[in-house]
């Protein structure tokens, strides 16, 4: 799948954890920065991925900064993206199934290495449930 993944100084360090993660599992990963830690608004980071997700040009998008809450704030403003912010398993499997989500948003301040590539690999994996769901997510659409 190709996806396209972005972070804020907050959350760099997390997305050279889950960078590998997706290339070992075969993902074609858009890294669109930031590239290091130095202070970046993660605003612009969002628009970069969410623009690569609405273009079709990635599936799905990653979206990374200290607590995730900002990241999916701005996501969630493009028309047409639907961005779950998921620090457990439980919502990052509900967040596919129920809502399609298209754009993941983590908190590297929030959630550890581990429990972040098992949301990862676990989102990833969760196909959409359709039916009900599909009417109610076209309601907000
Ligand atoms: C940056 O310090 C921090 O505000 C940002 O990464 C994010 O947590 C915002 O929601």
């Amino acid at each position: 799948m190709k996806i396209a993944i972005g972070s804020d100084h907050g959350g760099f360090a997390l997305k050279e954890v889950i960078l590998p993660l997706l290339q070992k599992n075969g993902h074609e990963v858009l890294d669109v920065g930031c590239f290091d830690t130095e202070s970046v608004d993660y605003p612009g980071l969002a628009d970069l991925v969410c623009e690569k997700v609405q273009a079709g040009v990635a599936e799905k998008g990653i979206l990374i900064c200290g607590t995730g809450i900002g990241m999916s704030m701005a996501a969630n403003k493009h028309k047409g993206i639907r961005a779950a912010l998921c620090s457990e398993h439980y919502t990052a499997v509900m967040s596919r199934e129920h809502n399609d989500a298209n754009v993941l948003c983590l908190g590297e301040r929030v959630t550890g290495p581990g429990v972040a590539e098992e949301i990862v690999s676990v989102w990833l994996e969760t196909s959409f449930g359709g039916g009900r769901h599909l009417r109610r997510i076209e309601l907000f659409s």
